[in-house]
């Protein structure tokens, strides 16, 4: 018998757990291990904002005491860039110095396309965060998924936003997984950029989708 699903806010023990979810869906959805192994350094990239400014926005689906997956939000956008400027980029650029990545030129070239998506991520969020100031990230662990739990997890974070009188939400969706999930959700396309190129994966776009609350 499948175990009994509970959603429930983060807690802090739970860090290790929605980190590594991070990391085994960083690649459209996929893990991104086969093509950059610092599970530390892309799951602070990723989610460290979320975990240490407004964890009360990370809620969990806990089977049985396995983490299935998690959905973190963000109130304010425009704060959001500020914060992660002066709180979250100074780590990244110590675990790269620390980890030794300055020496390979293979993680230079991810980094520089990730930075050129980050930039471009920045500007078209800037213009969004006007009308849909939240934004949110969704992610499963892949034997969790296609079952509505993350359908169950997202209306916890609506519900928590809505109680906030937030009057928009966005999000940037690269899997077609992603894509179809949130347009069934009732997210409008409103804009789209090429995702980073990653060595030998096919090119991807990044749909950012809104939805008014
Ligand atoms: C995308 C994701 C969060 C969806 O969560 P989920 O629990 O699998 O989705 P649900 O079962 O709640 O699906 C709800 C509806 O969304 C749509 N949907 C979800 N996943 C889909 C997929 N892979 N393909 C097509 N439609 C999909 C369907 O309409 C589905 O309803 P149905 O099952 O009755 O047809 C999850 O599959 C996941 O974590 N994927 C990897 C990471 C990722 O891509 N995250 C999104 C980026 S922010």
């Amino acid at each position: 018998m499948a175990p009994a699903l509970v959603l429930r806010a983060y807690d802090p023990a739970d860090a290790a757990a929605v980190r590594r979810i991070c990391f085994d869906t960083a690649l459209f959805g996929q893990p991104l291990r086969p093509v950059f192994d610092d599970e530390a350094l892309v799951a602070e990239a990723l989610e460290g904002y979320y975990l240490r400014y407004e964890p009360e926005l990370t809620f969990l689906a806990d089977a049985a005491g396995t983490l299935a997956g998690y959905v973190s939000g963000c109130a304010d956008t425009r704060l959001f860039h500020r914060r992660y400027a002066r709180g979250i980029a100074p780590r990244l650029l110590g675990l790269f110095l620390l980890h030794g990545h300055w020496l390979r030129p293979a993680v230079w070239a991810l980094l520089l396309a990730s930075a050129r998506a980050a930039r471009t991520w920045r500007d078209v969020h800037g213009v969004l965060a006007r009308d849909y100031p939240a934004h949110a990230h969704l992610n499963l662990a892949a034997a969790w998924r296609r079952q509505g739990i993350g359908a169950q997890l997202f209306d916890r974070l609506l519900a928590t936003l809505r109680a906030r009188d937030i009057r928009g939400l966005h999000i940037s969706a690269a899997s077609a997984g992603g894509q179809a999930f949130f347009a069934r959700a009732g997210f409008q396309r409103l804009a789209e950029y090429p995702a980073p190129a990653i060595l030998g994966q096919p090119p991807h776009t990044v749909h950012v989708m809104g939805l008014k609350l």
